[in-house]
């Protein structure tokens, strides 16, 4: 820098300071536009504190929201919630009219509390038109309905509809399948319409905000805008032909006053539950939502309770049997504490255990555990052999059953940490154990989650659900065990001829392609059998933008000089082949 230049950018900065002394203070800054927020409750006491914990959890200023709350018809203790919550927070928020009705639990000709007569949708268009009625009175720029199902896990969600600028606009929602609050077709008589759209908008193959003839559910309306001033729920437009549905009628009075509903999909915004269907029960309704609950807790943003509503503690119980048992490495706590969440949701009781670590073991501890290598094994992929992190996971399922015999358990059941319960985890090993008691079927080994090798049917039981005679299988994600498997797999002295535990057990059951590692163990006399469908998959696959691998760098057994891991083998991946020569492309960058 020149000298020169010193004293000019002096006296420029004087100057500065000199005019800022003349400055007026600034405009201050225009408030965020009012909001109502309509919240129509029936039956929801398993949704409520998620919903209302999404609510309280939005980034929008409380005191530019109206809260208008109702409930009818009630046969749970959602009055009561709804109402403990307003107690709360009412002061958090401008305004808030309460409508609670109890009575009656329920509408004439209605089958039960999933059925919807016409007096049901009559009933609840009513109530959005209220709503509607109350925030144009109050001026109010928008309304946001939002079903007590749908749960807004992205505190941003609002913020961001609003800044899309659209007369009607939905966030779309995750569910546990395809389902979510919008259409993309509509048939002339107003029905859902299938179109090529749907599932890569659904997929978030495609990103943006789509017009759309349909969205339901979640709908943010602008009501500042002119078109708006004629949209109603009830009464139905007077050309309305179309079915008597809540949701259907506001979609053709959009239609009738030419607005476009839109959909965004640029981001995770929620979750919505897969509506029960017209016969079940509330008790169907709530294992969809504990099982939506379960996936937001893996692909997230998580639902967490409002701080402002009781949750009663869970009964758990260990389903009929001696002992479940989850395996985790002490320094996963992240998948602990999920799985431990989720067990308790799913009202189920777990002794957690430490894996064995097989970074802490050295060769010494090895050869003290009696602990030696199958002669001539090598993993089907790498072709290496065992890793001292494969070491620590056959120990840590062999001293579970070793745990079994000594204690005489009838029968247990082993959960690794990785796991994501299928839907109705809990009822479905009911009726499974159940069946299986019926037939006194001879098991040993159930796989509740585990990767088949080979495709093609396996062999059918009789008589029980659901359940196949299990052929060559990796990954031992969870599985029942009874005391006479236990017992098995410890008399076959499996430590001083190890491999991985998942191709020890297919040995046992005699269903392994090897013929030399099979010759190692002569009596291969499990009785294994699999849940077809499963009810236990893995969280995340190699592969997968989530995966975090506790195995893919793992070292030699008797190795002590290269950090190791807990399991080891790329039978991980997704849809990982047999064969070595058919790996994808995507594991070969890998290796
Ligand atoms: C209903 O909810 C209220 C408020 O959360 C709570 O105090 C009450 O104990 C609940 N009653 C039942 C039967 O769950
Ligand atoms: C929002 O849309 C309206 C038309 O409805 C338009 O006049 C206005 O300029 C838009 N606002 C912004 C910030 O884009
Ligand atoms: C192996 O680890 C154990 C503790 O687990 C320790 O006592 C022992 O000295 C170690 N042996 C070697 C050879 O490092």
């Amino acid at each position: 820098m020149s000298l020169l230049l010193l004293p000019l950018a002096a006296l420029l900065l004087q100057a500065d300071s000199y005019f800022s002394e003349e400055k007026y203070p600034e405009e201050s800054k225009v408030q965020p536009p009012t909001v109502v927020i309509a919240i129509i409750a029936r039956n929801a006491a398993h949704s409520l504190p998620f919903y209302l914990g999404a609510l309280d959890r939005l980034n929008y200023p409380k005191e530019r929201i109206s809260v208008w709350a109702a409930t009818d018809h009630n046969t749970d203790n959602t009055t009561a919630m709804l109402k403990e919550w307003l107690t709360y927070t009412q002061k958090f928020y401008h305004y808030v009219e309460w409508r609670p009705m109890d009575q009656p639990t329920s509408y004439a000709g209605e089958m039960g509390p999933k059925h919807w007569p016409n007096s049901r949708y009559e009933y609840v268009m009513k109530l959005k038109q209220a709503a509607l009625n109350f925030a144009r009175k109050r001026w109010a720029d928008y309304i946001l309905y939002a079903d007590t199902d749908n749960i807004l896990t992205n505190p941003e969600t609002l913020n961001l509809m609003i800044a899309e600028n659209k007369s009607v606009i939905a966030p779309m929602l995750d569910s546990q399948g395809a389902y979510s609050n919008y259409w993309c077709g509509i048939t002339p008589q107003g029905y859902y319409r299938r179109t090529a759209e749907y599932f890569p908008t659904r997929q978030r193959h495609r990103l943006g905000c789509y017009p759309v003839p349909m969205v339901h559910s979640t709908t943010l309306l602008d009501l500042r805008k002119e078109g708006m001033k004629k949209l109603a729920f009830f009464p139905p437009h007077q050309d309305y032909s179309w079915p008597y549905d809540d949701i259907i009628v506001f979609a053709f009075s959009c239609r009738a006053e030419e607005i476009q509903m839109y959909l965004c999909n640029k981001e995770r915004y929620g979750y919505l539950n897969v509506p029960a269907k017209p016969h079940q029960t509330l008790e169907d309704d709530r294992l969809n939502f504990v099982h939506v609950h379960l996936e937001s807790m893996i692909d997230g943003p998580p639902m967490k309770p409002s701080r402002f509503v009781h949750v009663f503690p869970k009964q758990r119980d260990l389903m009929g049997f001696d002992e479940i048992y989850l395996i985790n490495l002490r320094r996963r706590q992240d998948r602990r504490d999920r799985m431990l969440f989720s067990l308790n949701e799913l009202e189920i009781d777990v002794k957690v255990v430490d894996a064995v670590d097989g970074n802490a073991l050295n060769s010494s501890d090895i050869k003290i555990l009696g602990v030696d290598l199958l002669p001539g094994y090598y993993d089907p992929f790498s072709g290496r052999t065992l890793t001292k992190g494969e070491v620590g996971c056959f120990l840590s399922h062999y001293f579970i059953w070793k745990e079994m015999v000594d204690e005489q358990m009838d029968k247990a059941l082993v959960l690794e940490d990785d796991v994501r319960f299928q839907a109705n985890f809990k009822r479905r090993v009911l009726k499974l154990l159940e069946e299986v008691k019926q037939v006194e079927l001879d098991w040993d080994i159930i796989y509740f989650g585990r990767k088949q090798v080979n495709p093609g049917s396996e062999k059918e039981v009789e008589n029980v659900h659901n359940l196949v005679y299990a052929d060559y299988s990796y990954w031992t994600l969870s599985y029942a065990i009874s005391l006479q498997g236990a017992q098995k797999l410890v008399n076959a002295e499996p430590l001083s001829k190890m491999l991985p535990v998942d191709e020890f057990l297919p040995i046992m059951y005699d269903k392994h392609p090897n013929k030399v590692y099979k010759s190692n163990f002569p009596n291969r006399n499990l009785q294994a059998f699999s849940t077809h469908p499963l009810v236990v998959q893995p969280c995340h696959y190699a592969g997968d933008p989530d995966w975090v691998s506790d195995t893919e760098t793992s070292t030699l057994w008797d190795d002590d000089s290269v950090r190791t891991d807990w399991r080891g083998s790329h039978k991980t991946l997704k849809g990982a082949a047999a064969a070595p020569g058919m790996l994808s492309a995507a594991y070969k960058d890998e290796l």
